[in-house]
């Protein structure tokens, strides 16, 4: 991937940070956003140590000017764009849809399924520029099934991506621009230990969580960034339009 240029949102903690990690390892240019401007320097630093490039800018992928603001960096900080990888996204409560409140309700759809509109709208206008190029959106077993753990707003918001994936490999398939998603199990992230320990006993809840994976162990984001970084590069150029499970067999239940 050598002089070529990817852009990673949600990038300074949990998948999105392995994913930078991955492009840089791979010789891409790396910009990548979030909201905290601490957890991004360091990411920023740890890439530059071993040697590879990645720059982060604070945006928050909810908010249309500061997307657009952030995406045209690829322009102006690296020349244009070539992969781009979808993956900032908030788990929103675990509460029984019937008492789900609207306002996170808003919030979870707003980061989770717009933020990933308003992200391509700008990536995709980069990649017609270039010619060519690849997206990757993360979703989440969520987004191919049911999900039992009263997270009705965020399984709603991730099937939603996975319409919205492969609505536009369709549309840019003949552009060169492939648009795939990647449907993770449960991973070792601050979003998982949210979900711990917003339940009564964490431990237990880890431990029926891993035993719904066949594999029976959770996975690692490093799992997660080498099967989007393989779908962005040209090793996948004849796979578009795919939502792509990294969920140690949960969903061939
Ligand atoms: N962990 C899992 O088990 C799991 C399973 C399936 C799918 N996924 C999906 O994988 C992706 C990454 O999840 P993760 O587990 O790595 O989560 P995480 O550890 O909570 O990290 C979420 C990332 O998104 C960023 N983010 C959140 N809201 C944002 C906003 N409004 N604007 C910009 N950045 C924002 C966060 O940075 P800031 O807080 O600084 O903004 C952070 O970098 C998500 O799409 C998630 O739905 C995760």
């Amino acid at each position: 991937m050598k002089n070529k240029v990817a852009l990673v949102t949600g990038g300074n903690a949990g998948i999105g940070k392995s994913i930078v990690l991955e492009f840089a390892s791979r010789g891409a240019k790396v910009l990548f956003c979030g909201r905290r401007e601490e957890e991004g320097k360091k990411v920023e630093e740890e890439v530059a140590k071993s040697g590879g490039i990645a720059k982060f800018f604070p945006c928050d992928v909810s908010n249309d000017s500061q997307v657009k603001d952030f995406v045209l960096k690829a322009e102006s900080e690296f020349g244009g764009l070539d992969y781009a990888v979808n993956n900032a996204a908030v788990g929103g409560l675990s509460t029984d849809l019937h008492l789900y409140p609207e306002k996170v309700w808003d919030k979870v759809l707003a980061v989770d399924l717009k933020g990933t509109w308003l992200c391509m709208k700008y990536e995709i206008e980069l990649l017609l520029k270039r010619g060519a190029g690849s997206i990757v959106n993360i979703s989440s077993i969520a987004g191919l099934v049911g999900a039992d753990w009263k997270v009705a707003p965020y399984t709603a918001a991730k099937h939603g991506v996975v319409g919205l994936t492969k609505s536009a490999a369709l549309e840019y398939a003949e552009k060169r621009i492939r648009v795939n998603a990647v449907c993770p199990g449960f991973i070792r992230t601050e979003m998982l230990e949210g979900l711990f320990h917003s339940s009564p006993d964490p431990k237990d809840a880890e431990k029926k969580i891993t035993r719904l994976h066949p594999v029976n162990r959770l996975s690692e984001p490093e799992e997660v960034a080498k099967a989007a970084v393989w779908l962005c590069s040209d090793e996948a150029s004849f796979v578009t339009g795919v939502a792509l499970p990294v969920d140690g067999g949960y969903t061939a239940k």
